[in-house]
């Protein structure tokens, strides 16, 4: 795997051609943790992106007991009869998903230990809604020393309501309810996609799931459930980050594997800004040569409202605009470390709270700009693509947690792109975030 650190990139040349979605991450990284459901048998994934994260899971698994080949985008995970229930620090801190083991931990071997998530770029992301539901299952919580110590003699099916409809929790007592008996309802579940994939997991694995991609989804737990094989479901951010890379350039992209309607939010939204994609079942495309957009304005919202995970992405377009835009994110309480970079190369933008305001410009220029989270690194080289001159791109691990192929995939495209060796110019950012 790729792991240099920064990416220069010669601007202002239109992308053009075709790629193809990557399996989606964040569909990738429940399914891998609901693996560890399973006592000596085996969850067989195919469609599965080679990224930094999926390794960070499959180096948790493997810690737990979880035997793992990952090869051409199918993994195996073999699961003992015996699992440890200890997490380490050192891979729960290096990932906020990594709190998607708790359930299953809890569910099947009654124990789990799980160092807390801290803060990361984009908020403060607590992991309480998980740890409610939970107790409301029957699991006993406490914080010692900076980790979560649960313990269960035996959970039990239960309503449960969220406060928001959170990913990560939804998919956490959906796995947990996969192994409890009786019937567990989630009330203001969230309706991602991935959570789609996730039921679809389950169901294969013998556990009954029903109103997924709903906001009440119900589950009825097995005693034991069984081998199974998932595909995973394309990555809507990762094709839309690629859309984008073809408008901001005014050049002609399409991504193919993906099915329209999981990026229906953004496509409405650059149909507002005067920019129609021309879709398919399983593509969508954008011709933008010699086109130009109007400011819009931008909500983010759980889906199927405009994703937090494109907002920075959509920000660089707005950027580039005739006239004003407004963002307002509601989904993180601090989603705009990537602005100060923006402002690097010549974008202008206000912030206000929880609200952007951005002024279009016709002309953005290269700058050294430092990622400080995945969506943020990708949404500064789609400046980089734009701008005019040399822009340097730094601390590009971020951007290798959520990107497959990304090089390959822009030079296919027309780009002008190089890696770099590691730079002197450290690191400003920590991230667990996305
Ligand atoms: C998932 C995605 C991430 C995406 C996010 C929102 C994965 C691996 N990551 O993250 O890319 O940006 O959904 O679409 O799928 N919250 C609490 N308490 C909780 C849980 C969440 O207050 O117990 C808050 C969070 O701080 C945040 C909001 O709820 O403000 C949404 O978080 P959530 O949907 O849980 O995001 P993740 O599952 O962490």
């Amino acid at each position: 795997m790729l792991t240099s650190d920064r990416m220069l990139i010669r601007g202002g040349r239109p992308l053009s051609g075709r790629v193809r979605a990557q399996g989606a991450k964040n569909a990738a990284l429940p399914v891998m943790a609901a693996s560890l459901l399973l006592k000596g048998r085996s969850l067989k994934l195919s469609r599965v992106p080679d990224l930094q994260d999926i390794h960070t899971m499959a180096d948790l698994l493997r810690h737990l007991g979880a035997e793992i080949e990952f090869k051409d985008g199918t993994m195996t995970i073999d699961v003992p009869e015996d699992l440890k229930w200890e997490t380490p620090s050192d891979l729960v801190r290096k990932m906020r998903a990594s709190s998607l083991v708790l359930g299953p931990l809890v569910a099947r071997c009654g124990r789990a230990v799980l160092p807390l998530p801290g803060g990361c770029a984009i908020g403060s992301r607590p992991i309480d809604f998980h740890l409610k539901a939970l107790t409301r299952m029957g699991a006993e919580i406490d914080l010692e020393q900076g980790s979560v110590h649960a313990r269960t003699d035996g959970l039990s099916a239960t309503r449960i309501n969220f406060d928001f409809p959170s990913v990560g929790a939804t998919e956490n007592i959906m796995m947990t309810a996969a192994l409890t008996e009786g019937e567990t309802t989630i009330e203001n579940a969230a309706r991602e996609p991935e959570i789609e994939n996730l039921a679809d997991a389950l169901r294969a694995m013998g556990a009954s799931v029903e109103g997924d991609g709903t906001s009440t989804v119900s589950v009825k737990g097995a005693r034991d459930l069984v081998s199974a094989k998932v595909t995973i479901i394309p990555d809507r951010i990762e094709a839309s980050t690629y859309l984008l890379a073809g408008m901001i350039t005014r050049g002609r992209v399409a991504v193919d594997g993906i099915d329209p309607a999981y990026a229906a939010a953004l496509l409405s939204k650059l149909e507002e800004a005067g920019i129609t994609a021309a879709t398919s079942d399983d593509s969508v495309s954008l011709d933008c040569r010699g086109a130009g957009w109007n400011g819009v304005t931008i909500k983010t919202l759980p889906y199927p409202g405009f994703p937090t995970d494109m907002q920075p992405q959509i920000m660089a377009a707005l950027c580039l605009a005739d006239g004003t835009s407004i963002i307002h994110e509601s989904v993180f309480d601090s989603r705009y470390m990537h602005v100060g970079e923006f402002r690097r190369m010549g974008c202008k933008i206000d912030i206000q709270g929880n609200t952007v305001v951005i002024t279009g410009v016709p002309q953005i220029s290269g700058a050294e700009v430092h990622a400080s989270d995945l969506r943020a690194g990708a949404a500064l080289i789609l400046l980089g693509l734009a701008a005019e001159g040399e822009t340097v791109v730094c601390a590009l691990k971020h951007v290798w947690r959520g990107y497959e192929r990304l090089t390959d995939k822009l030079r296919s495209l027309g780009a002008d792109i190089e890696l770099l060796p590691d730079g002197e110019s450290a690191d400003k950012f920590d991230d667990a975030g996305d």
